[in-house]
């Protein structure tokens, strides 16, 4: 059904035909798959709950949440597939599923729908001549049974979803009203579209709101696998530490640190959860920092802001700034103490019922107070930190929060109202990352501190008393890293 033939008939330049020969003889003498049904997954247990949440924001609607085509890296070459996380979080589906599938939630639960492409008998083409889908190019993939057995979701053939989505309603009436994720995949929002008779922005805009605020309070599954995520996370973390020594000795050490972080992301999890920043010496400075491709010096600091995806696709998100040589300088220390303590406070500002932008704010005062003490600003510090001013952002221009989870800025389409002007709540994962990034160029800065970048990252839960520091495990102080570099440097390896 699927052997990969051009539109215009003619086979790719580089493509030898299938002789008749070859295909009577490729599709006989195979053992046929297990019968046996895979266990359910771990986030299936959890999903009917969330799909639940989604439905009763949109009665008597058919929702459309697509876990998105591949995406070309080049030519005819696509990147390694991540589904779309609304997609992940709702169909419980994580690693590289599905291609191509379409979850349609309701309108009643009973109705909810995976449509995805069912792997082929062996005597169908496809099994030999699809790169996308082919046993033999991506390995034997579900049959309908194992991924009704895997999510727990009643599944279709993806050649039935146009059909399903123009069906009326399960009480014969007329269609239910249709609303897609629509930066999901644009082949199901025109194929929406199409059924609609144009493309209904607005409700679909709320659909994408919904599906983000579903999850700016996190289950306990899902606090499990950010743990898991952390942990992992350190794990990469001293085994970047125990190479550093190499990193120098090698050159483009940064690229040395991304590899061996790397490593430790794909052994233990799913991937990194986003390209991470190995930044030495002045690289730290800029903020996004993933060209990698400098020394690392011993006498410079190297800031890692670096994060394992587990297989499951919640992502940690963890910055130190480590001193390479294993010992700060004063003027690094001094840096890293004022970013600290700028932390400190943002931390004891998460808790329940506080403001969202207390964190920051709480930070921010600091910092400014620092930048006062080092007499770099031009204004007061209160003027600093007023709307008008804004000045210390020159030396701090990112945020200090935000919502994490199966994205690294999860939550990227809640309303203002619901994430920067929100409070906190109980199982809300939010980061604390104050830093001060003082460039090699910048002549306001004495020279002592020039070139010198430091940002500290950690994950935290909001608890009903507090918050628990998903990354506490990571020394913070100082005095606190140096004795970790040395303890991590002096282990013997495994
Ligand atoms: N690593 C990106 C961030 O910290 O937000
Ligand atoms: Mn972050
Ligand atoms: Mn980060």
């Amino acid at each position: 059904m699927s052997e990969q033939t051009p539109a215009d008939g003619k086979l790719p330049n580089r493509t030898v035909p299938f002789s008749k020969a070859f295909k009577d003889f490729i599709a006989s003498d195979w053992a046929a798959p297990s019968d046996l049904l895979p266990a359910s997954l771990p986030a299936a247990a959890w999903t009917p709950a969330r799909r639940d949440r989604l439905r009763a924001l949109f009665p008597g609607d058919r929702l459309i949440v697509p876990a998105g085509p591949y995406k070309v890296r080049c030519n005819d070459t696509d990147f390694r597939y991540r589904p779309h996380s609304a997609f992940a979080h709702l169909a419980g589906l994580g690693a590289d599923h599905e291609p191509d599938a379409v979850l349609v939630l309701g309108p009643e639960a009973e109705t909810d729908t995976l449509y995805f492409h069912p792997r082929v008998p062996r005597t169908d083409p496809e099994f030999y001549a699809s790169s996308r889908y082919g046993e033999m190019w991506v390995g034997q993939r579900f049959s309908a049974g194992e991924m009704a057995a895997l999510t727990g979701l009643r599944v279709r053939d993806s050649q039935d979803l146009a059909a399903a989505l123009a069906a009326p309603g399960t009480d014969g009436g007329r269609r239910p009203g249709l609303r897609v994720l629509r930066e999901a995949d644009p082949a199901v929002t025109s194929l929406a579209d199409a059924l609609r008779g144009w493309a209904d922005q607005a409700a679909d805009a709320e659909l994408a709101v919904a599906c983000s605020e579903l999850r700016l309070v996190k289950d306990a599954f899902e606090i499990g696998e950010l743990d898991s995520a952390c942990a992992a996370t350190l794990t990469g973390f001293e085994a970047v530490i125990a190479d550093l020594p190499e990193a120098v000795r090698r050159g483009r050490g940064e690229r040395w640190v991304e590899g061996v972080f790397g490593l430790q992301a794909r052994h233990l999890g799913n991937a990194v959860g986003y390209d991470s920043i190995a930044a030495g010496g002045e690289h730290a400075c800029t903020l996004h920092w993933i060209r990698n491709d400098g020394d690392l010096r011993d006498g410079d600091l190297l800031l890692l802001d670096a994060g394992v995806e587990v297989d499951s696709l919640y992502t940690a998100d963890v910055t130190r700034t480590l001193p390479v040589s294993g010992r700060y300088s004063p003027a690094q220390r001094e840096v890293c103490l004022a970013v600290l303590e700028a932390q400190a406070a943002g931390l004891a500002a998460a808790r329940p019922g506080a403001a969202f932008s207390d964190i920051h704010d709480a930070a921010a005062r600091v910092i400014v107070q620092r930048l006062a003490d080092w007499d770099l600003l031009p204004v007061s510090v209160d003027q600093a930190l007023s709307p008008e001013g804004g000045q210390w952002r020159r030396w701090m221009p990112h945020g200090t929060s935000h919502h994490l989870g199966l994205d690294v800025h999860d939550c990227a389409a809640a309303r203002q109202e619901n994430y920067r002007r929100g409070r906190l709540a109980p199982g809300m994962v939010v980061t604390v990352e104050p830093g001060l990034y003082f460039k090699s160029s910048d002549q306001l800065v004495p020279d002592r501190l020039r070139g010198i970048g430091v940002r500290i990252e950690d994950d935290i839960l909001i608890t009903e008393d507090g918050h628990r520091n998903l990354t506490a495990a990571f020394p913070r102080h100082p005095d606190a890293v140096e004795a970790w570099m040395a303890a991590v440097q002096n282990r013997p390896s495994i």
